[in-house]
């Protein structure tokens, strides 16, 4: 697949044409009597009408036939996707997962998709889902769109090629991708392709600010990529598959959904490499909270809290004197949901594995395992790489996540030993010894 050059920003008002029809998008107004080339004009709302203006998001799309052309829709099965929370008793317990199984038979992106875990009602606007991809087919002449909320993806094996009405982008691993509510999209796949999505039903993700860290740092607006306008005028059988009220629905229409000759407008999926996060960190002493790593954020009313962050442990150096240098022992007034896309995490060097994920619910204690907890506090404190050739991820969340069956029994990948690796640790306290 050949790409068109990106554009570069983030939530930016941008224009694209297809190159092949120049001066497509209307000149001086959105919504003309006829449109340049005889295209409909369609706007794609991000948010209501009367957000405030540095909130509001829309697009208007120019293509060869409007989406409203299709078949009524039916229900559709074939993937494990829920909102159902209350389909197994939750549990307190930490939860750790080897790689997620890549699938035998062949299985497209729509139907690999496997809830873990979430919470929430997107009929009530509010929740978030976080789903497992594991997949091995492309998905021909089939389309997907979400009105429940957006899809932050995360690939971990295998390029994913994706199609979207505002042109195509490719997403290897170590880049993410986020497709908003309502923006349709196809992903084809060159080999058995796995990864981790989150699903936000209310807000959409934004940078977080960063106070006294000053105008630049973390995730950089010019490192966020949007596709270019491509189009296809191409009738053929074409099936729409759309997630409603956590539950699939499929109709069909007579052309490919990808006729968008120009658009403009500042709501747009994009993507991002992980490797151009700017890192910030302690440079004296004491281990600062992973909030530093927030690449996005997805916020909630609350001022500060969200309903969940994305946040990265990327490569760096870690300088801290006199400090226990990895993640200090928790209990947490939020959900963490990690994964892994490559390499070794540096609070657990063994049964914390790439494709595989962890679950540490609201209050459970979790923290760094004997090993890492014996080798830290022996030693030498020297300017040290932390995590080169890794990158571990957390999606943070304000929300109490319930574990599906999926993600409790059917994925048959949960480790029923992870607790075993804190039982090591024992007491080290001596009363004896002359503090100072
Ligand atoms: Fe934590």
């Amino acid at each position: 697949m050949k790409l068109n050059a990106y554009l570069s920003g983030f939530g930016n008002e941008f224009v694209s044409e297809d190159e092949r029809c120049p001066n497509s998008l209307p000149k001086g107004q959105l919504s003309p009597q006829v449109c340049p080339y005889g295209l409909y004009a369609e706007q794609l709302s991000g948010t209501a009408f009367t957000a405030p203006r540095d909130q509001n998001k829309r697009t208007w799309l120019y293509r060869i036939r409007p989406s409203v052309i299709h078949s009524p829709f039916k229900p559709y099965s074939g993937s494990n996707l829920t909102s159902n929370w209350d389909q197994i008793e939750p549990t307190p317990n930490q939860l750790r997962w080897n790689p997620f199984k890549l699938p035998e038979n062949s299985v497209d992106f729509v139907d690999g998709l496997n809830t873990i875990c979430g919470a929430g009602d997107p009929r009530a606007r509010n929740g978030i889902a976080v789903h497992i991809y594991a997949i091995n087919a492309s998905m021909n002449d089939k389309c997907f769109y979400n009105s429940d909320g957006d899809f932050l993806i995360v690939p971990q094996i295998g390029n994913l090629l994706i199609t979207t009405e505002f042109g195509r982008m490719q997403v290897k691993p170590n880049e993410i991708c986020v497709v908003q509510q309502g923006m349709k999209f196809s992903v084809d796949v060159e080999q058995p392709s796995r990864g981790y999505v989150l699903e936000v039903y209310d807000n959409h993700f934004v940078l977080p600010n960063l106070g006294p860290i000053g105008a630049n740092g973390l995730a950089n607006p010019r490192d966020f990529l949007t596709p270019t306008a491509h189009y296809e005028d191409r009738l053929g059988d074409y099936k729409v598959i759309n997630k409603f009220m956590g539950k699939l629905f499929a109709a069909q229409q007579p052309h490919s959904p990808y006729d968008v000759v120009s658009w403009t407008g500042n709501y747009v999926p994009y993507k991002y490499d992980l490797s151009t996060f700017m890192v910030i960190n302690s440079v004296s002493f004491d281990h600062a909270d992973p909030s530093i790593f927030t690449v996005l954020t997805c916020p909630s009313d609350k001022p500060g809290v969200a309903i969940a962050d994305f946040v990265i442990f990327p490569p760096r150096w870690g300088v801290s004197d006199h400090t226990f240098r990895p993640p200090y022992y928790h209990r947490n007034c939020m959900s963490e949901f990690m994964g892994l896309i490559h390499g070794t995490y540096e609070a657990k060097e063994g049964g914390f594995r790439p494709g595989g994920a962890s679950l540490h619910s609201m209050m459970t204690p979790h923290g760094p395992d004997f090993q890492c907890f014996q080798k830290a506090t022996n030693d030498e404190l020297k300017p040290q790489r932390v995590a080169d050739g890794t990158m571990a991820f957390m999606f943070e969340s304000s929300l109490s996540l319930v574990t599906t069956e999926w993600g409790l029994r059917s994925c048959q990948t949960l480790d029923e030993n992870y607790y075993k690796c804190w039982s090591d640790l024992k007491s080290n306290f001596n009363a004896g010894i002359k503090q100072k």
